[in-house]
């Protein structure tokens, strides 16, 4: 069946999760061990807990940082980019900072919630390679606190990567969520946006999300590795 509406597509947009990265080893938020379930992140992720508990913040940020790089894509994220190359998919919307679908070879790629593999200064906006946090380095020349390049919570996502995954929900034909409880705003109104364009929605998670009664499929029984090693063998 979903080889079938890839075929059928002709304009086929990808929409991941943290679901996506937990076959490379990365922890995802809200399934049972999601790192919410560790951390409260409104205590966490956001701009205060980065001015008022400096140390707390660049600790839990700098552990994510280096198991970003400890960590590598796995087959699926290398499948997505074959499927590039093929025509077969035109772009990946994701809410990961893991950076992984580019690192696999992808190229069209929305990050809504910005990216790990950067820091930039809190003060004057300077940006840095994540290597800084790697090797301890927490300030910038001006003095002002280094954070990573992410989205934190009550900020605005990245309005370059929001444009587009806007144009490519509207451009869709077929539009595929793999990985994610689709419980954050404004990232999980894509799936809709491309619904109410025409598209068909499969919705690919171990879990059952708020979205899938909009669906036209829905797997929930599968990993996303799996899923996408079948679509491979079938292309
Ligand atoms: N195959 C299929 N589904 C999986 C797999 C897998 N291998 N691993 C995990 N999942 C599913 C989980 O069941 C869960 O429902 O992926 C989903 C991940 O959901 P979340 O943990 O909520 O992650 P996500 O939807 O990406 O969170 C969105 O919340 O905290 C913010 O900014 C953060 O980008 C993140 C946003």
């Amino acid at each position: 069946m979903l080889s079938q509406l890839l075929h059928e597509s002709n304009y086929t947009v990808i929409f991941t999760g943290a679901g996506m990265s937990t076959e490379s080893g990365l922890p995802d938020f809200r399934s049972s061990n999601g790192l919410w379930n560790k951390k409260d992140p409104t205590q966490i992720a956001n701009v205060d807990s980065l001015n008022q508990n400096v140390d707390e913040f660049i600790e839990f940020y700098r552990e994510r940082v280096l198991a970003v790089k400890e960590y590598k894509p796995h087959k699926g994220h290398k499948i997505l980019a074959k499927l590039e190359r093929k025509g077969m998919i035109q772009s990946i919307i994701t809410q990961n900072v893991d950076g992984f679908h580019q690192l696999a070879g992808s190229h069209q790629v929305a990050e809504l919630h910005g990216t790990l593999q950067k820091v930039h200064c809190q003060n004057c906006g300077k940006e840095y390679s994540s290597e800084e946090y790697v090797n301890q380095a927490y300030y910038c020349e001006c003095d002002g606190v280094l954070r990573p390049s992410i989205v934190l919570f009550g900020e605005m996502l990245p309005e370059i990567d929001f444009q587009f995954a806007f144009e490519e929900s509207k451009k869709a034909e077929l539009f595929i969520v793999l990985g994610s409880s689709l419980s954050v705003t404004p990232a999980n109104q894509f799936p809709l946006i491309a619904k109410e364009n025409g598209a068909k929605l499969v919705v690919i998670n171990q879990e059952k999300t708020d979205f899938d009664r909009f669906a036209d499929l829905v797997i929930n029984d599968k990993k996303i590795g799996d899923v996408l090693q079948e679509v491979d063998l079938s292309n």
